[in-house]
């Protein structure tokens, strides 16, 4: 009984090949023959919805970019008073800021706070160092909320440039939204925008916490050029032999860098950051 049942099962299927004669045996060549054009078809289909999809990222990044310039109008007013002094290449400081230029705090201050961002040719979706906007809204955003934003020594001597409950409550709402739709777009176009290889991971949170700092021309604390990984992991801060020494990864697992505790890194980024490491 067994027998019969598994010859049938085996010549079932044969029989009905040999039986269709004009059919069977082209069909089985078909069937190959299709599933071949199938895979170039597809591929064919896959490459077009990716271009498809590049070319729609890059029309909203320009609309996304469009609407931000539009709606930094409605804050322009309060920045242009509470932040241009120091983050606007355009602002003239007044004669007392411009004397002993190489001593003088005013004047350095305004460098400085040129060097993290300048309204005039980066804001709002273009920082410095960093190709991730993310990164310098959520640091304005965060510099808004904890009001280390404009320097105490300045508003020591100006306090009505203090930001106010009211600046405060009008720069979130304009932050906020921008902030939601840049998640979003990066979340819409990820296939595009992540590169999941370990190198590719790293990049990408380096990116996020880090280039804004010490990136393509920023280098707080004399350390810069992160954007070139190649060079970095031969760099003094890896511990190729070690990876779990290298300074870059203990001095972020220590949440010593990013300096904001909001931008630490989390355990999957340290953990990226290890495998980079170790690759
Ligand atoms: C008196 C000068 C001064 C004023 C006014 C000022 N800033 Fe700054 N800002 C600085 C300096 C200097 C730095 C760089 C500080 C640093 O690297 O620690 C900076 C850095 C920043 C950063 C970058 C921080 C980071 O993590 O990358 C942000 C964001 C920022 N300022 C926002 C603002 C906003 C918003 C205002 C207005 C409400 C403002 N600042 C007003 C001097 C100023
Ligand atoms: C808001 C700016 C800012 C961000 C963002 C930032 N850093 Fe820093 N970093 C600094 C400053 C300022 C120093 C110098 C600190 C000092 O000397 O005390 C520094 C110093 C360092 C140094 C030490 C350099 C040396 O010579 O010892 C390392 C390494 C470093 N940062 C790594 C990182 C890493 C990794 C990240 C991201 C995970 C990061 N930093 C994000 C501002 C930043």
């Amino acid at each position: 009984m067994k027998k019969t049942l598994l010859l049938l099962l085996v010549l079932g299927p044969l029989t009905s090949c040999f039986l269709n004669n004009e059919k069977g045996p082209l069909y089985l060549t078909d069937k190959i023959k299709g599933s071949n054009e199938l895979t170039t078809d597809s591929a064919v289909y896959e490459l077009r919805r990716k271009i498809r999809l590049l070319e729609e990222k890059g029309l909203e990044w320009k609309e996304i970019q469009e609407e931000a310039q539009t709606s930094f109008k409605s804050i322009k007013n309060i920045v242009q008073k509470k932040c241009y002094d120091c983050h606007d290449s355009d602002t003239k400081l007044p004669f007392y800021g411009r004397l002993f230029r190489r001593i003088n705090p005013i004047n350095r201050h305004q460098e400085e706070g040129l060097e993290a961002f300048d309204f005039v040719s980066k804001f709002p979706l273009k920082s410095r160092g960093s190709e991730n906007q993310l990164s310098l809204l959520n640091a304005f955003r965060n510099s808004v909320v904890d009001k280390t934003m404009p320097l105490k020594s300045y508003t020591l001597f100006y306090p009505f440039r203090k930001i106010k409950k009211k600046d405060q409550a009008a720069l979130l709402e304009w932050i906020d939204p921008l902030i939601e739709r840049l998640k979003g777009f990066e979340e819409k176009y990820s296939e595009i925008i992540i590169d999941p290889t370990p190198a590719g991971m790293a990049k990408r949170i380096f990116s996020e916490k880090c280039f804004r700092c010490h990136a393509n021309g920023s280098s707080k604390g004399g350390f810069g050029e992160m954007q070139n990984l190649e060079a970095l992991k031969i760099s003094k801060f890896i511990n190729l032999d070690k990876p779990t020494q290298s300074e870059l990864y203990t001095i972020s697992l220590s949440h010593e860098m990013p300096p904001n505790l909001k931008e630490a890194l989390t355990e999957e980024e340290l953990e990226s950051m290890l495998l980079w490491i170790q690759n």
